[in-house]
């Protein structure tokens, strides 16, 4: 049997992947150096099972097209180097993994030359995504991306009846937009343990109770596939009598990457993403955990039970909306920086949000508000001006400086809340501190000011009393 299309590295996304492929009519042929792996999916229906990369290529009538799901960085080339030469003019290679859009990027460029197109596929979704239905960000030559395309649309995740796949640009832009992806998971992710904690340690509620308070907040406008999980990490129990298995699972977080890289390409870009970076920083703080016994034991822990009442949990609702929207301004902003600074003006922030509401681990129902918001002005970059998305923060600022007020007062370690606060102050604070920033520097080093009052760039003599 001739195959349509091949998938080489049958991890859990892989093999999901081909079997996702195969069930809508492909035949795939498959191939991973663990022979485990290989027989685990020989003789399934629609899949091609190959010895060597050799074999995959000759399963596949030219033009070809070769999909890689291997661990991003050195095996992502070592694969690359294997199938080179087995590949020729009007093939088309894809890397459906976590790859940094930068090494996607040199790849495209290097197997340009001889006729290979490069794509980079950000999949979304983990693995039951993989096996019905994922988020697809796509980047790459539109060419080749036309060719495969049906076959991707076919096994995305779909919303309101819409494939979750998009082509975003050339190159690096469908694992850029992955990446960005990966950046507001992790902010969510530290947003959502911030607030149990504060259910857990400030309200003292156990985890059946904290279970039930973001079932609850499931059922509204915080729906998220995120919230949904979380309520029924904290409804598990330990076996039929035992204790909530939440409560032995180790506090340490570990991390491959995706959310640095997100945070530093923010930087470089010079598109703020704070609270994507303190969600990176309060991993490495959760995983100094003999540093923070070591520390709590001297300075004492500053938590402290609260006594307010019970109206500290809608306000909590009302700051994790809020950190939400913040969040998701600070990964559109990046995105928009992107497009100009890498040359992707394909890249669609309202086919972004459409893409992201299904299949992917942060689809939320905040998405439909943002893709009416940005489908009604295609051109904005702020989704703290669109104006539903605005009068949503209106409404939940009271509560959200309720919450931060009591977390804050209370000894709660909340950086991802509070980072999305103040940075959506600051974005909205007219007149800035900026101005005595920009005097400290001509101060001390002479690197001049721009005066409000005249044109121009200007040194002051500070020297001169006056
Ligand atoms: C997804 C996830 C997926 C993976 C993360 C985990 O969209 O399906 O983002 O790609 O679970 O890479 O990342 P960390 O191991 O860095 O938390």
């Amino acid at each position: 049997m001739a195959a349509d299309i091949a998938m080489i590295g049958l991890g859990v996304m892989g093999r999901n992947l081909a079997l996702n492929l195969a069930q809508r009519g492909r035949a795939v042929a498959v191939f991973d150096r663990d022979a485990a792996r290989l027989q685990a999916l020989a003789g399934a229906s629609g899949i091609v099972a190959c010895a060597a990369p050799a074999a995959v290529i000759d399963a596949l009538a030219p033009p070809r097209a070769v999909m890689l799901m291997v661990p991003a960085g050195a095996a992502v080339d070592e694969a690359i180097a294997a199938l080179e030469p087995l590949l020729g003019p009007g093939d088309i290679l894809i890397d459906g993994g976590n790859s940094h859009f930068r090494d996607t990027i040199r790849r495209a460029r290097g197997l340009a030359p001889h006729g290979v197109a490069y794509l980079g596929l950000g999949i979304s979704g983990g693995e039951a995504g993989a096996r019905l239905g994922p988020s697809i960000m796509a980047g790459g030559p539109a060419e080749a991306w036309q060719r495969v395309a049906g076959d991707f649309i076919a096994i995305a995740a779909r919303h309101d009846g819409e494939p979750c796949c998009a082509w975003f640009g050339g190159d690096g832009a469908g694992h850029f937009v992955k990446m960005i992806h990966n950046g507001i998971e992790y902010a969510e992710m530290q947003a959502i343990a911030e607030v149990y904690v504060v259910l857990r340690d400030l309200l003292g509620q156990p985890a059946a109770a904290a279970a039930e308070v973001f079932a609850g907040w499931n059922g509204g406008e915080l729906a998220s596939y995120l919230i949904e999980i979380t309520a029924d990490i904290l409804g598990r129990r330990d076996g039929a009598d035992g204790p909530p298995l939440i409560d032995r699972i180790a506090d340490r977080a570990r991390q491959k990457g995706t959310g640095q890289w997100a945070s530093i390409a923010a930087l470089e870009l010079g598109a703020a993403a704070p609270t994507l970076a303190e969600a990176v920083a309060a991993r490495h703080v959760s995983a100094a955990s003999g540093e923070r016994d070591n520390i709590a034991h001297r300075l004492g822990s500053p938590q402290t039970r609260y006594a307010g009442g019970s109206g500290l949990v809608g306000d909590l609702a009302e700051a994790l909306l809020g950190a939400r929207i913040a969040i998701y301004a600070q990964g559109f902003r990046v995105l928009a920086a992107a497009r100009q600074e890498f040359a992707w003006p394909e890249l669609a922030l309202s086919e972004v949000a459409r893409v992201w509401q299904g299949g992917c681990i942060i689809r939320a129902r905040l998405l439909d508000d943002i893709r009416a918001g940005l489908a009604a002005q295609p051109a904005a970059t702020d989704l703290l001006a669109l104006p539903e998305i605005a009068a949503k923060l209106r409404r939940v600022e009271p509560g959200s400086r309720r919450a931060l007020a009591a977390a804050i007062g209370h000894g709660a370690a909340v950086p991802a809340l509070a980072s999305a606060l103040a940075w959506t102050d600051g974005m909205r604070t007219a007149r800035s501190g900026a101005n005595l920033i920009q005097a400290q520097r001509d101060y001390f080093g002479a690197h001049g000011v721009e005066r409000l009052d005249r044109p121009g760039d200007h040194h002051i003599d500070w020297s001169a009393k006056s």
